[in-house]
């Protein structure tokens, strides 16, 4: 991985991206919307990889976690329990000159950092957005699209319990998209309108909340040095005071180290009792927990590990974008541009490249090609490219972080055998084809 993500150039990450295919501007034909990124089919890919594994080991390798799918839109009453149509606020100020908006807490200076001119006294600025349900614009029909999808666990609190029978302590998973009308937003996916949250709502015993609190945010910290991002450019970092929710009593941010500096990816927050008793008063519905030990009803903590799908894109991509010299076989010096994903992550894992477009290696390639693309052993996306020369389909696979590439060349056709080529060391393998499969799918696991 990446020694100093300080080097790296956003601008060359993201033209990366476009060339590739792993992430688009919207709208872009008609000059772009905003802040809101369209995912190609690379982009697809390694973002299903990312909530797979997320999911894969936050639900399935746990027994205490349960997943749920609740809807975007819900009763406006939800929000209004949850606090967010009152508190769901940021500072915006407003240049007297340029007329630029800012968060007041995301600028250093006390004048416009665009032209420098004055700026207003803050206000208040909501950031939900709004829509209208059924066919009558009126008042009484807004419905908001969701900020965060932890409410959709808290308004399904009594379902969960009763339909699953756990017991205290449990979680819910959900991922699922969310919407903030950001004051500002930049550095790419960082900050965006439209964006995709993991969220998990972790209920326990009032009184036990601490010590989980502080074994998600070891989890936490696993799942990402896990799926390869260095641990030298992660940390934790504890809410001052003033920076906390309206619903919270402590917050950790998980923090990694962007080319402009320390930024949150992920939030790990105790929520207390706060969303499930405010529900409770709203709704008039009872959203307790029947403890047998002390046959008394409680109304659980919450533990919150909470991120972003597209944050954690843009982790993978900065922690993995390398620039090395190396030496061509002209014995000229180049650079080598390469994502170094861990194999989990990587869009694809296997590229099938016969060494050129020759009638008799072309059919063997492709016969190689399938059985790969289609063995349970690889459980993963396969391509195939004979575009170019060899070594130009190096570069483009090691660009787009492929971890293997196999090459079928003229002696596969007398011994049965061909090259595994792997992306971070270069370094080449012969293996018979009868056995490809097995030694691919040791290769991407590292056995
Ligand atoms: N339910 C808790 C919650 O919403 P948050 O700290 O506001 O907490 C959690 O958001 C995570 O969601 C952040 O750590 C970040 O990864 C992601 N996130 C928040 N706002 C975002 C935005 N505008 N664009 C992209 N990701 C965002």
């Amino acid at each position: 991985m990446s020694d100093s993500t300080s080097a790296i150039d956003i601008e060359k990450l993201t033209s990366l991206c476009k060339r590739r295919g792993f992430i688009f501007q919207s709208s872009e034909i008609y000059g772009g919307l905003a802040s809101t990124w369209d995912y190609g089919p690379l982009g697809a890919e390694l973002k299903r990889n990312v909530k797979d594994s997320w999911w894969k080991a936050m639900v399935w390798e746990r027994d205490d976690v349960v997943g749920l799918d609740a809807a975007i839109l819900m009763h406006p009453d939800a929000w209004r329990a949850s606090g967010h149509l009152e508190n769901f606020t940021d500072p915006l100020v407003e240049c007297l000159q340029c007329n630029k908006r800012f968060r007041e807490d995301h600028i250093d200076s006390v004048t416009c950092p665009e032209c420098g001119g004055e700026l207003s006294d803050p206000r208040l600025f909501h950031m939900m957005f709004k829509t209208h349900m059924g066919p009558v614009e009126e008042e009484a029909a807004i419905v908001y699209f969701r900020p965060e999808t932890a409410q959709g666990i808290f308004v399904n609190f009594s379902n969960i319990l009763t339909s699953t029978r756990k017991k205290l302590p449990f979680g819910v998973a959900q991922i699922g998209k969310s919407f903030r009308n950001e004051i500002t937003t930049g550095n790419f996916i960082f900050r965006t309108r439209e964006f995709e949250m993991m969220e998990i709502e972790y209920f326990v015993m009032p009184g036990e909340d601490e010590p989980v609190h502080e074994q998600w945010m070891q989890d936490c910290m696993n799942w990402y040095t896990d799926i390869g991002v260095t641990p030298e450019n992660l940390r934790l970092r504890k809410h001052e005071d003033e920076e906390l929710s309206h619903y919270a009593k402590a917050t950790y941010d998980i923090e990694y180290k962007f080319p402009w500096g320390w930024g949150e990816i992920q939030g790990i927050a105790n929520r207390t009792d706060f969303d499930l008793k405010a529900h409770m008063t709203m709704s008039g519905e009872k959203l307790t927990y029947f403890d047998e030990a002390s046959g008394q009803h409680v109304i659980p903590y919450v533990i919150e590990p909470s991120l972003g799908v597209d944050r954690a894109v843009m982790t993978l991509l900065v922690d993995a974008y390398t620039e090395e010299e190396t030496t061509a076989a002209s014995g000229k010096t180049e650079t080598r541009v390469l994502l170094k994903l861990d194999p989990s992550i990587a869009p694809i894992k296997v590229a099938v490249l016969p060494l050129s477009r020759n009638e008799k290696l072309v059919p063997l390639a492709k016969s190689v090609y399938d059985n790969i693309r289609k063995s349970r052993l690889i459980g993963g996306n396969v391509q195939f490219d004979d575009a170019q020369s060899i070594g130009r389909r190096y570069r483009r696979q090691d660009e787009i972080g492929t971890p293997l590439c196999v090459t079928v060349d003229f002696d596969s056709l007398d011994d049965d055998c061909v090259t595994i080529r792997e992306r971070d060391s270069m370094n080449q393998k012969r293996v018979s084809i009868a056995n490809l499969a097995g030694e691919i799918s040791s290769l991407l696991i590292g056995d």
